[in-house]
């Protein structure tokens, strides 16, 4: 999807896209920073867009991993499937449903998660109940990595991991924050 395409689902639906702009390659980086590849065969991502820090996910992930790209727009979902790569697994669903879709590929438990859903913008008990399917979802020492562009809800990781770290992306537009969590 290129950037303009993204820029018009954005305006479409702004309330859960939660921006204009699909995330740089800096963002991307930092998104997945903290993430043992060599180790990791089962990594889930919330809120994938079309699949712009998914195909990183990818160009690192392991022949025999998989990764569950969560999103809930239908023409997103359609551009990630183009991706056209047997370890992607594009689930067209709201991120609180991680274990059916982890049992659907016969797993256990997220190595890792990473996330860019826009909390800020979705109802609160919606928000906590993701981060709470992450959480009980993930492994333990597996970490769980929040691309967002404000603070503002950093208390819900902070309630569900107990210490959150952060750092600020500026090559990004807007300027990002990532916050890593570890479980
Ligand atoms: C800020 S965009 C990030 C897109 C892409 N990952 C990137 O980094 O550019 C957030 C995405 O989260 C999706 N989203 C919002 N609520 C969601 C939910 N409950 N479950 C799954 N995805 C959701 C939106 O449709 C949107 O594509």
């Amino acid at each position: 999807m290129s950037t303009f395409t993204f820029l018009l689902e954005g305006l479409r639906n702004l309330r859960t896209t939660g921006t204009l702009t699909r995330s740089s390659t800096a963002l991307c980086l930092a998104a997945l920073d903290r993430i043992d590849f060599s180790t990791a065969r089962t990594i889930v991502e919330l809120g994938a867009g079309d699949g712009v820090i998914t195909e990183h996910i990818l160009k690192r992930l392991h022949p025999d991993g998989k990764v569950i790209a969560f999103e809930v727009s239908p023409e997103l979902c359609d551009d990630m499937r183009a991706i056209g790569d047997p370890r992607l697994v594009v689930a067209q669903d709201s991120a609180e449903n991680i274990r059916e879709w982890l049992d659907r590929i016969g797993a256990d438990k997220a190595d890792h998660i990473v996330s860019a859903i826009p909390f800020a913008a979705l109802p609160k008990d919606l928000g906590r109940a993701i981060v709470k399917a992450a959480k009980d979802n993930l492994r333990s020492g597996g970490c769980y990595n929040q691309v967002h562009y404000s603070l503002k809800t950093k208390g819900y990781y902070e309630e569900a991991f107990g210490k959150v770290e952060t750092t600020r992306v500026w090559k990004n537009l807007p300027p990002a924050w990532v916050l890593y969590c570890n479980k």
